[in-house]
């Protein structure tokens, strides 16, 4: 039965996915890249690539007839779509050499709205990215999608598009010839729109990318911190989401290829909008999801990389951090100043410093002897500790046990051949591939990909931690990074030492044929792909498989995420890990929280990070912020004080500092410490909601943070908003981002919006104000339609979870609203879905507010309902009843459109409020 049922299916996509159309290649110029950078084009350099030919002023690749591939038979179906044998035209036109000959087009259905498309080798297996992907049991059986191929004979091309096509050209269109060579990938696709978001991880100055001029950006994990230039940060999401602002449709794909690649965007010859892509190795693998909503493209993507992480609550709150505190005084100095102040906190990090000269899982037992005991006195005030760990182990065998564990474990990572291993290699290393990272000797790499790796890693967690009781986990540098790779030495290599540094190979993997633009950019010394982390001619494996580090580098940070994760939920059986990592790939958000890297203390990076923000709320990694108030230089008090403001509405709010710069803690100014303690109130009285928001990312994969056009996707004054963001539905903040400013202009999308504090009218949009911002406001609003739960602020969250509930329910044109409440103990995994769960959902109509409480009341047994605040009421009620009592007129008060009702109800019961007009 289910053999006939899978042949029908196929059956069915075969007809509806092969509609066979010509190659529209007409006068398309696809630029040829040149390892040196497009400075260097001439017609003679131009001339040394076959592929490619000189247009004047341009090398551009010759027309798909002759440099790309033609299609070779007739489609054969396979249970989940098709193949088509594909030949390359002319294999004399190649751009570096080793073209594969013979691909196969590979189409497959997986769900309704989510279709793959591989192009791969017919005779060879090449590599493929191994992060796992939850893919459907069967198809769907109504594809919303068509695929259009060329037949037999004709040049190569292929066009996705929606099957209904209501005034939608092709999603995606291969634009000119495909080029696959061993180590070189490149293709193009037109796109529908130019409002094209997401690919990272990269500085962004603008959300929606720019067509304007040609921009190409490299993607290959990198310890390279924010900047202003096309660089490659520290993690690879080669994921774009694009919107059709004219049908208010949205699809998106991901390219699921992990070696170092770049994608350029710009204006094809005929004026449509086109993205290139370009990789050195692996296969092309593409995942096209059609929405149509942006949160239903959240959802269908993080469905399948992997649902995000749900945050224990605490992570919620704010947390405070430094690179350079010089002893658990400091530590506890700054607390001190934090409590006079009365600062909300629930985290404080504890960077390299604690460590022995960097060794991980050590404490220093001079100024750090106490750390036990700063863990107990954070603790007791309701603060957890998070610690930082770096993969690179010091090698100092006899007397670092961990290094020595792990290699009696042998997880480390090797050279891929014997003859690589250098002749000055390290006594009892083996074939260790050696660097140098922060410790004062040589450091060896764990290879997380390996079963004995991630047990050994776990232990070694668990050790520690009867040590100190740290309660998260911190893991940086995991691109991997290296210091001074290639170069005479590391930048911070003991001066008393003979000059050493890790040396690359010259060869196939370390000397690649076309390297990407990375090694142009980010003040690369080396000039070289090995630039700042170890080479590519290291093996890893994971115990079935082995892989290239050329191929795998990009998924460092993620190998160690899960091997983190796996740990520390060993470490806390039942609670939610909580890990924190630098590196990042798609699926990354499943296991971890992600800060945007190095910033400095500079008005821009403020800006940018409210974009990189909305972008990993793209990647399926909501739970993400900046370094609050800038790592590097020195922060001052104004832009602290807009920093605290911006970081109160980051899902994941935390200030940290780099080493020497002057302090910037809240409490460090008097004005600073007042700003933030009336953010932070604003921000925990809404945790409940925020809560809620990760517990619908965590169950169905939507977005927390959002850009405006969410809701709006045809309002093209909302595409390009990027200084303002929204929080689920309901909260949208217009933060202030610029020196020395007391008035800025906010955008405000159709709806009613209202003064999230004081619930008055401010806007009914769409339409553009003028506002009043005095460096004590942030302006922050409530969305007419949505319910809000929230609860009295506090210190902390053990302390505010305890508080009275409220609900803030801002009405929109028709006088309705409706929202949920999640809430649990804040800390579990639930085994069932509804194990120690409550949930209430909300409902405003016809004068009448209604909570439905499920599952289980315990979590919320002896917290009450206790402050209704009503926005956008047309006048004084005359009655209000509460479950049928009446309550006094006392109860309530009406002003300015804002009714505010005291009333004392069980949280776990269901409720019904009328108002009598
Ligand atoms: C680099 C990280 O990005 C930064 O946040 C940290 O403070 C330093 N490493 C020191 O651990």
């Amino acid at each position: 039965m289910a053999l006939i049922r899978t042949l029908f299916v196929s059956f069915f996509f075969l007809l509806s996915s092969i509609l066979v159309v010509s190659a529209q290649d007409g006068d398309i110029y696809i630029e040829c890249p040149f390892p040196e950078g497009q400075d260097v084009a001439s017609e003679e350099k131009c001339a040394e690539y076959p592929a490619c030919e000189w247009a004047g002023d341009l090398c551009h690749l010759r027309a798909n007839s002759e440099a790309g591939y033609h299609v070779v038979g007739a489609p054969v179906p396979t249970p989940r779509g098709y193949k088509l044998n594909l030949r390359k035209t002319d294999p004399s036109l190649t751009m570096f050499g080793s073209d594969i000959q013979d691909l196969v087009f590979e189409v497959i259905n997986h769900e309704d709205y989510h279709l793959q498309i591989k192009i791969y080798d017919a005779n060879e297996d090449r590599y493929e990215v191994p992060v796992p992907l939850n893919l459907p049991e069967e198809a769907g059986t109504h594809p919303q999608y068509v695929v259009n191929t060329t037949q037999d004979g004709e040049p190569f091309s292929f066009s996705v598009s929606r099957d209904s096509s209501a005034g939608e050209g092709p999603l995606f269109s291969l634009a000119g010839a495909l080029i696959f060579e061993d180590q070189f990938l490149q293709f193009t696709s037109s796109l529908p729109t130019e409002y094209l978001y997401g690919l990272g991880e990269n500085t962004h100055h603008v959300f929606k990318h720019d067509f304007g001029s040609r921009e190409t950006k490299p993607l290959f994990a990198k310890d390279q911190p924010v900047g202003d230039t096309e660089v490659n940060h520290y993690g690879v999401h080669p994921y774009y989401v694009n919107v059709n602002h004219e049908t208010g449709t949205v699809h998106s794909v991901l390219f699921f290829n992990s070696n170092a690649m770049e994608y350029s965007t710009y204006l094809l010859s005929d004026g449509r909008p086109a993205l290139t892509f370009r990789s050195i190795g692996g296969i092309i693998d593409l995942h096209f999801f059609l929405g149509p909503s942006l949160e239903e493209v959240n959802i269908q993507y993080s469905t399948m990389v992997g649902l995000p992480t749900f945050p224990q609550y605490w992570t919620l709150g704010f947390q405070l951090s430094r690179y350079g505190y010089t002893s658990v005084e400091e530590v506890r100095e700054v607390r001190e100043r934090m409590k006079a102040m009365a600062i909300p906190q629930d985290g404080q990090t504890i960077d390299i410093d604690y460590m022995v000269r960097f060794r991980d899982f050590t404490y220093n037992k001079e100024n750090w002897t106490e750390l036990p005991q700063l863990a107990e006195e954070l603790h007791n005030d309701n603060i957890k500790l998070t610690l930082i760990w770096d993969p690179a182990l010091v090698i100092d065998f006899e007397n670092y046990p961990p290094s020595q564990r792990g290699k009696d474990a042998d997880v480390f990572v090797k050279w891929m051949s014997e003859d690589l291993v250098p002749e000055d290699q390290e006594p009892g290393c083996e074939s260790y591939m050696i660097g140098y990272v922060w410790p004062d000797t040589k450091t060896i790499f764990p290879d997380f990909f390996k079963p004995e790796t991630k047990t050994w890693w776990a232990s070694e967690l668990e050790a520690f931690h009867t040590e100190v009781s740290y309660d998260a986990v911190w893991i940086d540098m995991n691109e991997p990074a290296n210091f001074g790779t290639n170069l005479a030495h590391p930048w911070n290599w003991p001066p008393e030492k003979p000059d050493w540094s890790l040396k690359c190979p010259d060869n196939a993997w370390d000397s690649p044929p076309y390297p990407t633009k990375m090694v142009r950019v980010g003040g690369s010394e080396s000039k070289r792909i090995s630039e700042k982390t170890i080479c590519m001619s290291a093996n890893h494996t994971d115990g079935n498989q082995t892989y290239l580090h050329y191929d795998v580098h990009s998924l460092y940070g993620w190998s160690e995420t899960v091997a983190t994760f796996e740990g520390v939920e060993a470490l806390f059986p039942g609670k939610r890990p909580v890990v924190l990592s630098r590196s990042t790939y798609p699926g990354s958000g499943r296991y971890a929280t992600h800060w945007l890297g190095d910033n400095s203390a500079r008005w821009d990076h403020l800006r940018n990070s409210v974009i990189g923000m909305l972008e990993f709320n793209l990647f399926g990694v909501p739970m993400v912020g900046a370094d609050v108030c800038g790592f590097l230089e020195d922060s001052t008090m104004e832009l602290c004080a807009r920093w605290m403001q911006v970081g109160a509405f980051y899902p994941f709010n935390r200030n940290h500092n780099g080493k020497g710069q002057t302090p910037q803690d809240p409490a460090h100014w008097p004005e600073v410490a007042a700003i933030s303690k009336e953010v932070l109130a604003l921000r925990y009285k809404y945790l409940p909601y925020l809560y809620t928001l990760f517990h619908d990312a965590h169950h169905h994969g939507h977005s927390v943070v959002r850009p405006l056009f969410s809701e709006h996707l045809t309002d093209t004054d909302a595409l390009v908003v990027d200084d303002q963001f929204m929080w689920g539905t309901g909260i949208m903040v217009a933060p202030v981002m610029e020196e020395a400013v007391t008035s800025r202009s906010v955008y405000f999308p159709a709806g009613e919006w209202y003064d999230l504090r004081t619930g008055h009218t401010v806007a009914k949009g769409p339409v553009t104000l003028d506002l009043d911002v005095p460096l004590e406001v942030i302006p922050v609003f409530a969305r007419g339609g949505v319910i809000m739960p929230c609860q009295e602020p506090a210190i902390n969250t053990k302390e505010s979870r305890q508080n009275p509930f409220c609900l803030t329910v801002a009405l929109d044109s028709n006088s309705s609203a409706s929202g949920e409440l999640f809430w649990d103990d804040g800390e579990n995994v639930h085994t069932t879905e509804h194990e120690g769960t409550f949930s209430a959902e909300f409902e405003y109509a016809d004068d009448k507010l209604k909570m439905e409480v499920f599952d289980s009341t315990a979590p919320v047994e002896g917290l009450n309902l206790e402050t209704l605040s009503f926005f956008g009421v047309s006048s004084d009620p005359s009655g209000i009843t509460v479950n049928g009592e009446s309550l006094q007129s006392s109860s309530w008060k009406f002003e300015e459109s804002v009714l505010t009702v005291t009333l004392s109800v069980p949280l776990g019961q269901n409720l019904e409020v009328i108002l009598s007009f």
